[in-house]
């Protein structure tokens, strides 16, 4: 018996050695501990033994025993270290590498246009307002002196949606609203950047649907060398302190008189190139002092009340600004192209 438990003790731990995961050592301990291992079956023939033999073999037993779970408990032991190590080696991670970029999107060209003129003219006091793209008649046309008929109607071909309703073919529309809002009291000063739309074919300088911001001052005492003043630092801010302006006297009916802006050519300097058509001078914008019958329909005494108003063409600031030469670039969402204005 001493010897059928001692050949135990060896073939257990030659099993155990052998035992190449926690599973294996697992059936090992199921095998030779267990109830029904060979241990427990040489014990069963304890009876046959004498008293004296008895509690040296019980003694020996137990020996065997705590030799095999501790031989196990120290290869589990080791098993398990292994397993991290080898979790540890297939995980690992270099914090040194750099992380996957971040793609980060960038404001439209047209955008930036716009928030820098915003900043510009709220920094002078000017609010920005706002009106609606779906427009009437009554604020397109007929509140800015174009009466039904009126043959410079035909200056902007206009989409209409029913007789009384149309796509605002200008920002004028908000001058002509915010106005009427006021009835005839107190000073305005707003810029109004939106969207409008005209009946055009589409090609290198005409879209259908385009930018404009739209300047209106209105007060006691409001002159055309107030008008001049304002469009020379929006000049200069926008395209640099050495450009000039050049007004050019021009027709619109909503302002008298009116005038037609033109900027110094950055490329030559003024001595004429191909980007002014060699003139040195480039046309940026519309303006004039606000007619007297617009101040009037909008409820202002127009002896006592003058305005000067401009409009800006955003997509051409913008196409001057970073020499684009197509205004279908801004609107065709080519990623090459408004790659090009990522603000750093
Ligand atoms: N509304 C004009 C246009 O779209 C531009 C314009 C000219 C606006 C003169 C004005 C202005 O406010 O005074 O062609």
């Amino acid at each position: 018996m001493k010897e059928r438990l001692q050949e135990l003790q060896q073939e257990a731990i030659v099993k155990i050695d052998d035992s190449k995961d926690l599973k294996a050592l697992n059936d090992v301990r199921v095998a030779y501990l267990g109830k029904k291992g060979p241990i427990t079956e040489v014990l069963r023939g304890m009876g046959k033994l004498s008293a004296e033999e008895r509690p040296v073999m019980g003694a020996l037993a137990n020996e065997v025993r705590e030799a095999i779970a501790s031989k196990i408990e120290e290869k589990q032991a080791a098993l398990e270290a292994e397993e991290i190590n080898r979790k540890l080696a297939s995980e690992t991670i270099d914090v040194t590498l750099p992380g996957r970029p971040v793609k980060v999107g960038t404001h439209h060209p047209l955008t930036s246009v716009i928030e820098e003129v915003e900043d510009l003219f709220l920094g002078m006091g000017y609010e920005v307002a706002e009106g609606p793209e779906v427009e009437q008649d009554y604020y397109n046309f007929e509140a800015l002196n174009l009466p039904k008929g009126h043959p410079a109607r035909d200056m902007q071909d206009t989409f209409y949606i029913t007789e009384e309703t149309l796509l605002r073919t200008h920002t004028s529309t908000v001058q002509a609203r915010v106005m009427n809002g006021n009835e005839g009291k107190g000073p305005i000063k707003i810029i109004c950047p939106g969207k409008v739309y005209r009946r055009d074919d589409d090609d290198a300088t005409h879209s259908h649907q385009f930018m404009q911001i739209e300047g209106l001052v209105v007060d006691e005492n409001i002159r055309m060398s107030d008008l001049k003043g304002t469009l020379e630092v929006f000049v200069k801010k926008m395209f640099g302190a050495e450009r000039e302006i050049r007004l050019r006297p021009s027709f619109f009916p909503f302002t008298e008189p009116s005038v037609e802006v033109d900027v110094s050519c950055a490329k030559c300097g003024g001595k004429g190139c191909n980007v002014c058509k060699q003139t040195g001078w480039i046309e940026i914008l519309g303006a004039g002092m606000v007619h007297p019958n617009v101040l009037e329909m909008a409820g202002y005494d127009s002896k006592k009340y003058r305005g000067f108003a401009f409009g800006i063409g955003v997509e051409r600031i913008a196409m001057l600004k970073h020499g684009v030469d197509d205004i279908r670039h801004f609107y065709t969402n080519d990623a090459r192209f408004l790659n090009q204005f990522k603000q750093v």
